[in-house]
């Protein structure tokens, strides 16, 4: 018997105990550790019933990702099949109840469901999450839950991937019971209820299969909303078409046709790339030179500095994670705007369902606006959120460096400003870091981490640890003007604008980027974000501009005309008040003025142009802050560009999007740009070099883990 399955007896009740720390996931010797207990038990006459539980922390969380890449690879043929293990736990003359704590995810619950009957503990979680990963349940998922939960419950489970509680699970029939208090005895118990009496097996259960007219509208509503909420992907679209199998096929046919789905998805190249993403997620929380044993600084009371956009999402961010905190403002008005912008959020999220009065109640008595510095002195961390402007910083940094306790974490939420210099206005560098949150900082999941020269690191540990309590996907940058993210928009904004100046509408290059997942295309979020930020960021810097070099103008000279965007009602677009875009057609002969006056030829511009110049832009400074160590790793670049700029996750992020395209073929086609556009599209050196060795982003990884 394999190690990960154990296998023992209470009384003639059968305790199958997986044993796969940390997640029980199903890897090479766990299904064959059940097939075999199955068959033990069968053959003792001395057992009546069987329970199977998980050992440690959870029941099953699902197939072993890890060996996905390895079947797609051709180097792991597939263990034991798992639907067959299935069908063996199904056909077994003793019923099997299946002890649910924790998360029973993806394979998890399709053993479960291949159980006779499920108990569980209440708050544990199940759900078919495939369609994260690119992929639809493989081991007859999209035909056993139907029967267990209706068409409704299952097409939602299995096509939004999202866990439902244990508690709703017991209600659409999912959970035969709830067990408060010690599962396994609770579930033992339950054994001996049902020992001896008939077994259902799950598989031919079809009352709940409903009628044609029934479901068609259900599958309809599904794939138009899966066409709208998880636009551009084909595993959502597939796991509907797998459930719609179960209503119009035998278990055995719909199985077939859930396999070919299934194997169509895993060997897609949005399922490598989500899986990457998977991995990636946790994979940017592992800092190399910084012990997992790294001493935490414990946050238990936070304060903000400023009450503005971000002071006011950045202090919702900490109260909506239960640690009370200050906002301080300069004045009694802005605090008051601060306060009332904070409960309208709140209002908001009431409304749409995503908060509770409750909630959103306790979680205001946990903000405390005020004028002074007062109680900063026992906050464990205060975030600095003032306008963006170097003398400002300091001048607070140096006040914080008076009133706070010794220890407390200084952070800055600039977005471009050097945290070395912000520092240097204290007296404890080691205690000043970047947390560089984006707009709006309640909702956007990135935290740019940006650490400074002194940076301790204890503080960067308890950064990296409190971004996932905060609900945030921290990824640990190093300072260089505009970190990891705002500096490879840079480029990729300015492409846009060059090709709008060359003769492609609007419309066309952010229809193209969209088109290729984007969430908006990059001219719109300018309209967004306002025109104004980058115009003015760019004014401050136009010194550092080398002459000669083509400068992106038509965003500029739309500003000078007062046009910022969706604030003043127009920019790139025209906005109603209801801030709708309208496609704005003095814009097009504005910019094709301006382009002639400079000279700029105008001409016919394919999407796949507009894609590959915005998108290579990426790559490109991607490749120089990878070089230059200002990102760790590849992987964190995509992080950061799937959580905090749209960036489609089926694409895997930027890097990864080019390691698949193939570095050779994208280092052409920037060849090709540097040739027709000039030194702005020099190839970085580390393209230049992995394009030549044959090699990826992700090989890179592996070889330099040093950060700025
Ligand atoms: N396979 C392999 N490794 C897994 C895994 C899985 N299914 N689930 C988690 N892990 C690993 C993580 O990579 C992580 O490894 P690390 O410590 O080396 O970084 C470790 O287990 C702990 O995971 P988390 O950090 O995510 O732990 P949490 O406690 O935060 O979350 C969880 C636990 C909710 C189970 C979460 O890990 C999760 O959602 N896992 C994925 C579940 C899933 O997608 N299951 C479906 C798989 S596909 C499938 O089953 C196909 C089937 O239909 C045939």
């Amino acid at each position: 018997m394999s190690d990960l399955v154990q296998l023992t007896t209470d009384n003639g009740i059968a305790i199958i105990t997986i044993n796969n720390p940390p997640v029980n996931a199903l890897s090479p010797g766990v299904p064959e550790g059940i097939a075999e207990s199955i068959e033990k038990i069968n053959q003792d006459p001395s057992i009546q019933a069987a329970v199977l539980i998980g050992g440690g922390r959870t029941f099953i969380a699902g197939a072993d990702i890890k060996e996905f890449g390895k079947i797609t690879s051709g180097k792991n043929a597939g263990t034991l099949d798992l639907p067959t293990v299935l069908l063996r736990i199904e056909d077994s003359r003793k019923p099997v109840v299946m002890a649910i704590h924790g998360t029973a995810f993806g394979g998890g619950l399709e053993v479960a469901m291949a159980g006779h009957y499920r108990v569980a503990t209440p708050g544990a979680q199940v759900g078919q999450p495939e369609v994260k990963l690119g992929i639809i349940p493989g081991a007859a998922g999209t035909q056993r839950l139907p029967r267990l939960a209706g068409i409704a419950a299952a097409v939602e489970m299995c096509a939004g991937g999202n866990p439902i509680k244990t508690e709703e699970a017991a209600k659409l029939g999912i959970v035969d019971r709830l067990i408060e208090g010690d599962l396994l005895k609770g579930a033992i118990a339950f054994a001996r209820e049902i020992a001896g009496k008939s077994a259902p097996k799950t598989r031919d259960r079809n009352e709940k299969l409903g009628t044609p007219e029934q479901n068609a509208p259900i599958f309809a509503a599904a794939r138009d909303a899966a066409r709208k909420k998880q636009r551009g992907m084909m595993a959502p679209q597939a796991a509907i078409e797998a459930v719609e199998a179960a209503t119009k096929q035998s278990f055995e046919e719909g199985c077939k046709t859930e396999r070919e789905l299934f194997m169509d998805c895993l060997f897609s190249d949005q399922s490598k790339a989500m899986i990457h993403v998977f991995f990636g997620d946790r994979e940017v929380a592992k800092i190399p030179d910084i012990p997992k044993e790294t001493q935490l600084i414990p946050v238990n009371r936070a304060a903000v500095v400023g009450a503005g956009t971000m002071g006011g999402g950045i202090t919702m961010v900490f109260a909506n994670a239960g640690i009370p905190v200050l906002m301080k403002e300069t004045d009694q008005a802005a605090l008051d705007r601060g306060m009332n912008n904070i409960r309208k959020n709140y209002e908001t999220s009431v409304k749409r369902g995503r908060f509770t009065q409750q909630f959103v109640d306790e979680r205001l008595k946990l903000i405390t606006p005020t004028l002074t510095y007062d109680g900063f002195e026992n906050a464990d961390m205060v975030t600095e959120a003032a306008f963006e402007g170097m003398a400002l910083k300091k001048q607070i940094f140096g006040e914080l460096d008076r009133v706070c306790k010794p220890g407390a974490i200084l952070a800055s939420n600039t977005s471009t400003l050097n945290i070395d210099e912000i520092a240097s206005a204290t007296s404890r560098p080691q205690n000043v870091i970047g947390t560089h949150y984006f707009s709006p900082a309640n909702v956007m999941r990135l935290l740019e981490i940006v650490r400074g020269k002194a940076t301790s690191k204890e503080v960067i540990a308890t950064c990296m640890n409190l971004s996932k309590k905060l609900g945030k996907v921290g990824v640990l940058v190093g300072n260089c003007r505009g970190f990891v993210g705002n500096r490879m928009f840079h480029p990729y904004v300015r492409e846009s604008v060059f090709l709008v100046e060359e003769g492609a509408s609007v419309e066309a290059v952010d229809s193209a980027l969209y088109d290729f997942g984007m969430a908006m295309g990059p001219l719109a979020v300018g309209d967004l974000a306002g025109l104004d930020v980058g115009w003015r960021i760019r004014k401050e810097y136009r010194h550092l501009e080398k002459p000669g070099i083509r400068v992106a103008m038509a965003g500029d000279n739309l500003c000078e005309m007062g046009r910022y965007g969706q604030k003043t009602g127009a920019g790139w677009y025209k906005y109603d008040e209801n801030r709708r875009a309208t496609n704005d057609p003095e814009v097009a002969t504005l910019v094709k003025k301006w382009a002639t006056e400079a000279g700029i030829k105008q001409r016919q511009i394919s999407p796949e142009e507009i894609v590959d110049r915005c998108v290579y832009a990426l790559v490109n400074e991607g490749a120089r802050i990878l070089e230059e160590g200002y990102a760790l790793r590849a992987v964190d670049i995509d992080i950061i560009y799937i959580n905090g700029y749209g960036f489609p996750v089926y694409r895997g992020g930027p890097m990864w999007y080019a390691d698949a395209v193939g570095l050779k073929k994208v280092y052409d086609r920037v060849r090709e740009f540097e040739q027709q556009h000039g030194e702005l599209w020099e190839p970085a050196p580390l393209l230049k070099q992995l394009a030549e060795q044959g090699k990826t982003f992700a090989d890179f990884n592996k070889q330099h883990t040093a950060t700025a």
